[in-house]
């Protein structure tokens, strides 16, 4: 049988790659596509998985749009999948890779699996363009790996047929099991030269494309605040290298005392400062699944989340991108140790490390 696993970004690395090793466990050697949507970010994440593409597309330009990698997905991939003809297809998540591999698939007629299928906004713009990314790869996926029992249900209001839906768990927490490591230090400043025992690092990523301009500006004014207000307190923030998110981070946050603007992380050393923050203010999807497992409270830099049960959990709240607002809610959670507390020690919904394994007992059972 032949597997093709089609991704681009550094989620969808970190959320494939325990795939692609349950694969080669059970002697299915993968075949890995990459379209390196993204290249820095995605080659971090191939090393620390030890993953090695069958086929890199290269096609990331600075500043693309999502014509381009729309169309240069398209394109660079017919002539692969014309060759391989693979039995099935394994996209991920919402991003461009992932709508643009699966209409690619499905022009040859080669079976989908989206695997963490079913979160749904139902909000066209929000997040932009990712829920039409979800809701389109539905449309032609043939196997929906749906992380949870909510995201499920989501698949049958929209007429799935039950059969084709199998409930797995988050390979998001599979990949962070392997990687976590209590007895990992950091070796690089700034983060080899932060106490984490006398001060607070509040930690920030955000990278929305609906939270480009004002809302980011507010959102890091709002971080700025916190680290003036709070003499105890420091800020990381590993900056997206999306050029629209390096201009406003650098214009508000740059030069500020106690905030450190820092490159992205490659993922063990991040999963450590995830690990030894206080606090994590996130606009990022991967983000709010992983917090919980490592018992951190995570403030939701969005108006929409396609990833509720964290918020019905307990362990995450949803603050949208207003200053005032984020002050208000990181501010209760640095001052009221019980408020903290609260959120700091839910379990977490999105999965129990074994979802790569369900995935590929299915696709032995049912592709053919
Ligand atoms: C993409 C996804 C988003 C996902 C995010 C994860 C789409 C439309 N967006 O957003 O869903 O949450 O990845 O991070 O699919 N760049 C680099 N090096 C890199 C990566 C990006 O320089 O390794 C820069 C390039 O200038 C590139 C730009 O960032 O053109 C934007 O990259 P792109 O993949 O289009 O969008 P993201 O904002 O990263
Ligand atoms: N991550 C990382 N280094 C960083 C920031 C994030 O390895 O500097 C990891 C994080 O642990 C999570 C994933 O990247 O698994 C999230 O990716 P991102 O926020 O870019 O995308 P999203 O999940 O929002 O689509």
């Amino acid at each position: 049988m032949k597997v093709a696993l089609v991704f681009g970004t550094r989620p969808e690395a970190i959320k494939m790659a325990p795939i692609v090793k349950e694969l080669e466990k059970r002697n299915i050697e993968p075949l890995v596509i990459v379209t390196a949507q993204h290249r820095e970010m995605l080659d971090q994440k191939l090393e620390v998985f030890n993953i090695t593409p069958q086929y890199d597309l290269d096609i990331m330009q600075h500043d693309q749009d999502l014509f381009y990698v729309t169309t240069a997905v398209l394109n660079e991939i017919k002539p692969v999948l014309l060759k391989e003809k693979p039995d099935i297809l394994l996209v991920q998540g919402d991003t461009t890779t992932t709508f643009a591999a699966s209409l690619a698939a499905y022009y040859f007629k080669i079976p989908v699996g989206h695997v963490e299928a079913g979160l749904r906004t139902w909000n066209k713009m929000n997040p932009y363009p990712e829920e039409i990314n979800r809701q389109l790869t539905s449309r032609i996926a043939e196997f929906h790996f749906a992380p949870t029992g909510w995201a499920r249900n989501n698949l049958l209001a929209e007429g799935i047929h039950p059969e084709k839906i199998f409930v797995t768990g988050n390979t998001v927490i599979d990949a962070l099991l392997v990687i976590v490591d209590p007895n990992y230090h950091f070796t690089e400043a700034p983060l080899n030269k932060i106490d984490f025992v006398s001060h607070r690092v509040l930690l920030l990523t955000s990278h929305r494309r609906e939270n480009f301009g004002e809302p980011m500006a507010q959102i890091f004014s709002a971080c700025r605040h916190l680290v003036e207000h709070n003499n105890d307190v420091e800020l990381v923030y590993p900056v997206h290298p999306n050029p629209n998110v390096q201009k406003k981070a650098n214009e508000i946050l740059s030069g500020v005392p106690r905030v450190h603007l820092i490159e992205p992380m490659e993922y063990r050393p991040f999963v450590q400062l995830m690990n030894k923050a206080y606090l994590i203010l996130t606009d990022s999807g991967g983000v709010q699944e992983e917090a919980p497992s490592l018992g951190k409270p995570v403030l939701v830099l969005r108006k929409t989340t396609e990833r509720p049960e964290a918020i019905e959990a307990g362990t995450g709240k949803l603050v949208g991108t207003d200053k005032e607002t984020i002050i208000t809610v990181a501010q209760k959670l640095l001052s009221d140790r019980q408020a903290y507390l609260d959120m700091a020690t839910k379990t977490n919904p999105y999965g129990d490390g074994k979802s790569a394994r369900r995935i590929v007992d299915i696709i032995l059972e049912k592709v053919r």
